[in-house]
């Protein structure tokens, strides 16, 4: 049976009196690769919220895996990397191998030894991000997109079958951040881990992503990356209420 991994209907979320999403429905499926663009305070991260049950929407449904977000308990198999990882405190003394690590320590607890089996693990995960040089380098040492990876391989370590990033190349170099979804298409299609990206740089990931939704405050666009390339630029551009360069190049 492939359910979709998410089912939003009809979902509206307000703070206080801004509504900042009104009537969204968006399915994932599966091994799909998402990349989720909006301009900045479009609703992208309140969204994410909603579906990592940080906030409650006052309107509609979401189902993650299949069974009602209330009733859901498997919340091991959601991965999550926030724009806040790269703002981590680089002077803390840890290195790769051991962020990483503490990425099953939920399963662990926290002073048991780990196995060789979670050794191997954890190895893997810093390989899949192409930090395996890295291993044993304090993390303060590494450059931004390095440590995102960190992050990236601390949330991928305890296998889970959808991994969700808000923004994670925000102050990352244009190069990088090619290489680095790159990476994430592998992620995608070798370990078949659902992937959603939000990212307000729509540009550059139409290769990558195999489905595009486009948000601010509703979803004007839901298809896959095909549809959304054959889109013109002045449908784009109503959809943001200003110009797709703009939108691409603006942080
Ligand atoms: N905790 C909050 N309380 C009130 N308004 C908020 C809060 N968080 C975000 N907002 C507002 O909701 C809108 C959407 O924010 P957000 O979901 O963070 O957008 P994005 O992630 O697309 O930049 C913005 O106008 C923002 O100012
Ligand atoms: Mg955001």
């Amino acid at each position: 049976m492939n359910q979709p991994v998410i089912e939003i209907n009809n979902l509206n979320f307000t703070y206080e009196r801004t509504k900042v999403l009104e009537n969204i429905n968006l399915t994932v499926e599966p091994g799909s690769f998402l990349g989720l663009v909006g301009p900045n305070g479009s609703g992208k991260t309140t969204l994410l919220k909603c579906l990592l049950g940080l906030l409650k929407p006052q309107q509609g449904e979401i189902k993650l895996f299949g069974q009602q977000i209330h009733k859901f308990k498997n919340w091991h198999e959601i991965g999550f990397v926030s724009q806040k990882a790269n703002s981590f405190n680089t002077g803390f003394p840890a290195s790769v191998f051991e962020v990483v690590s503490s990425g099953l320590t939920s399963k662990l607890g926290l002073f048991k030894l780990m196995s060789k089996n979670d050794r191997q693990k954890v190895l893997e995960a810093i390989e899949a991000v192409g930090l395996k040089e890295f291993t044993r380098r304090n993390i303060g040492e590494l450059s931004g997109g390095q440590q995102q990876r960190t992050f990236i391989a601390r949330a991928i370590v305890s296998e889970p079958k959808l991994l969700i990033l808000d923004e994670p190349t925000v102050g990352v170099d244009a190069k990088t951040v090619q290489n680095f979804y790159e990476m994430l298409m592998k992620l995608n299609r070798q370990l078949g881990i659902t992937l959603i990206l939000v990212t307000h740089d729509v540009g550059t990931i139409t290769d990558k992503v195999t489905h595009v939704a486009c948000i601010n405050k509703h979803l004007h666009f839901h298809g896959n990356s095909q549809e959304f390339e054959s889109l013109k630029e002045d449908e784009m551009s109503e959809f943001y209420g200003h110009s797709l360069h703009v939108l691409t190049h603006s942080h």
